[in-house]
């Protein structure tokens, strides 16, 4: 089944992300606010990873979205799915960031869902993965709001992060357990 290039959440247009994307990239990662939350970047690493980001498209069929304003078009963050590998097994991981003006709307948690359910519905996955750096309690909660429970810590880039992992057969049941309004059902059927 084929993963959405484009298309409209509640909130989010949500659009393949390619190299033209790499000027608003840039301007979310090296705001002081994200580096506090993901380190310093070093210098061309954002360029690498929309490069990466978008070759990934090319290679998989599926990836990140940059998250517009769906009237006016702007840029607000983005995020998506990639393959992973963590401690030498292959994972398909789910990723987001907000430029920080965005920040506490809901956008990332919104984005979160809908990958994880496109993830599930589309590619037939049978498990996803999130993590953080500890002390990065915004995006834990993030990951709690999208279903994912606490795994292992783990290192990565040199340094410990917490691994968080969702399951197909949990993520099934979850809508039972949520406001209609929420559900991952939804979130897929906005997608189509
Ligand atoms: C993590 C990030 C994407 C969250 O984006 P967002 O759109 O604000 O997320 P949401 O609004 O969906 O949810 C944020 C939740 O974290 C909570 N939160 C925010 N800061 C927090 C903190 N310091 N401690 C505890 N909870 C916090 C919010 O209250 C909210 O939870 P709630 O709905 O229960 O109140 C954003 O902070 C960001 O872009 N950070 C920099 C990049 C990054 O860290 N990406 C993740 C890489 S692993």
């Amino acid at each position: 089944m084929e993963f959405p290039q484009r298309f409209r959440t509640r909130s989010l247009l949500l659009q393949r992300i390619e190299r033209g994307d790499l000027d608003d990239f840039l301007r979310m990662r090296s705001d002081p606010r994200v580096t506090q939350a993901l380190g310093e970047p070093r210098p061309g690493q954002a360029a690498v990873l929309v490069h990466k980001l978008a070759e990934h498209w090319q290679r998989h069929g599926y990836g990140w979205w940059a998250a517009r304003d769906p009237d006016s078009g702007r840029f607000l963050g983005c995020g998506g799915l990639r393959s992973a590998t963590i401690d030498g097994a292959p994972e398909t991981e789910v990723a987001y960031g907000f430029l920080p003006e965005y920040w506490g709307r809901g956008y990332a948690t919104e984005l979160a869902r809908v990958a994880v359910a496109q993830g599930f519905v589309r590619l037939g996955v049978r498990d996803i993965v999130s993590f953080a750096l500890p002390d990065n309690r915004a995006s834990l909660r993030v990951m709690e709001k999208a279903g994912f429970t606490y795994e292992r810590e783990f290192a990565h880039a040199g340094r410990l992060h917490v691994l968080y992992r969702l399951e197909v057969d949990a993520w099934r049941i979850a809508p039972l357990q949520r406001p209609a309004s929420q559900s991952h059902t939804q979130a897929v059927l906005q997608a189509v």
